[in-house]
């Protein structure tokens, strides 16, 4: 990481500008830095929490002195607090926001890679003991979830329950009204239709919940019926081609909340009220929220604007019906699937005939699955270091 070269006091201590060795140049507001502080009556050194609110930070603030140190770090003095502390060069380039920033509507990280069928060979895949056995092996599925939205695991034992040691290796299971987990199989008064064997829409689930389960998995413990095969399709993918083909159907759907309940047994009534693409107010696609079967009557689209959401919502379903988003595959005993369930929609052909098709389901969150991630990379990092 290269030190810093030279600081420029600007506006009357207002704000600063930092050159580094390398070449990288940006201003940096007193404000931010005073805010920023690494100093332990400013950040607890044992959790490294903020110990000041926004509150004890003088509306006066300004850099009264700055000075690039012996080892290329920054030297800072703040008027009118009089506070001194240092600020390292790598901390602050990994945090420059002086930049350019032109981004589109629906935009999405570098690090989330959309996908069609192409990915079919490519499934992020690990096996159970060596996802246990294996931190390496661990992070590398769970990466393939951050950047994919979808994984398969296979060698999970074909056994009740089993499904919720895989949500340990990452994190916490979601349990909801229907259970820690739940059997997805045929049944005589299904409280879902998912418990039939009908096919069903590709869809995400439960998107009458806030917040919604934000990630899916299923595990095959039987299966010899014929049919039921898994589809997942890339929510992001097909919201960008609706964009693209469509950018005003976009517009919609991302611009007014759709509605979504379920009320399928005695005891529960859930509704939630949100749009069937998210965008975060810098135009971050954040969640996709599609599911035919809990979609309530949609109150909150205007008159005049009902017809046109109606045609985008339809061109986004055919979308996602094009073989080319597809990802398809037949679960065998012991297999596992996991689902990002703000982004990747899945769906199952119908199934009928002799045999069984026996899935059980759970859910969990993404907070964990990423922290887990991000604490083993930080422990390979502090290994080759
Ligand atoms: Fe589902």
């Amino acid at each position: 990481m290269a030190g810093l070269q030279g600081v420029e006091i600007l506006n009357g201590g207002a704000a600063i500008r930092l050159a580094w060795l390398d070449g990288q140049a940006a201003r940096f507001h007193a404000v931010w830095l005073r805010d920023n502080a690494p100093d332990p009556k400013t950040r607890a050194p044992g959790n490294g929490q903020r110990l000041i609110t926004v509150l004890d930070i003088s509306p006066d603030t300004r850099i009264a002195a700055a000075t690039v140190t012996d080892a290329g770090d920054l030297a800072v003095r703040f008027a009118p607090e009089g506070l001194e502390c240092l600020f390292s060069a790598g901390w602050l380039a990994a945090r420059v926001y002086d930049a350019p920033q032109p981004r589109e509507p629906g935009w999405t990280d570098p690090d989330i890679a959309r996908w069609g069928v192409e990915l079919a060979p490519g499934l992020p895949t690990a096996r159970f003991d060596a996802a246990r056995a294996d931190r390496k092996v661990l992070a590398g599925w769970l990466d393939g979830i951050r950047r994919y939205g979808v994984a398969m695991m296979t060698g999970v034992p074909a056994e009740s329950g089993a499904l919720v040691g895989v949500v340990d290796l990452f994190g916490y299971v979601r349990e909801t009204n229907y259970g820690r987990w739940f059997d997805v199989r045929a049944e005589v008064n299904p409280v879902n239709l998912a418990y039939t064997g009908l096919g069903l829409q590709a869809h995400t689930d439960n998107p009458y919940r806030d917040p919604v389960p934000t990630l899916q998995l299923l595990h095959c413990l039987e299966n010899t019926v014929a049919g039921g095969e898994s589809i997942v399709v890339d929510g992001f993918h097909a919201a960008g081609i609706l964009q693209r083909e469509d950018p005003g159907g976009f517009d919609l759907l991302a611009g007014n909340c759709a509605r979504f309940e379920y009320a399928g047994s005695a005891d529960v009534r859930l509704t939630a009220r949100r749009p069937m693409i998210e965008l975060a107010p810098d135009g971050e696609m954040i969640a996709i929220r599609f599911n035919n079967r809990s979609a309530a009557a949609f109150t909150d689209i205007p008159y005049d604007a009902m017809g046109a959401y109606y045609a985008a919502y339809r061109r986004l379903a055919e979308i996602v019906e094009r073989p080319a988003l597809r990802v398809r595959f037949k679960l065998a005993p012991g297999e596992l699937f996991i689902v990002d369930n703000t982004r990747v929609l899945h769906s199952r052909e119908a199934f009928s005939g002799s045999g069984q098709r026996w899935l059980q389901g759970c859910y969990a969150d993404k907070d964990g699955l990423l922290s887990t991630l991000a604490v083993i990379g930080s422990g390979a990092r502090e290994a080759a270091e």
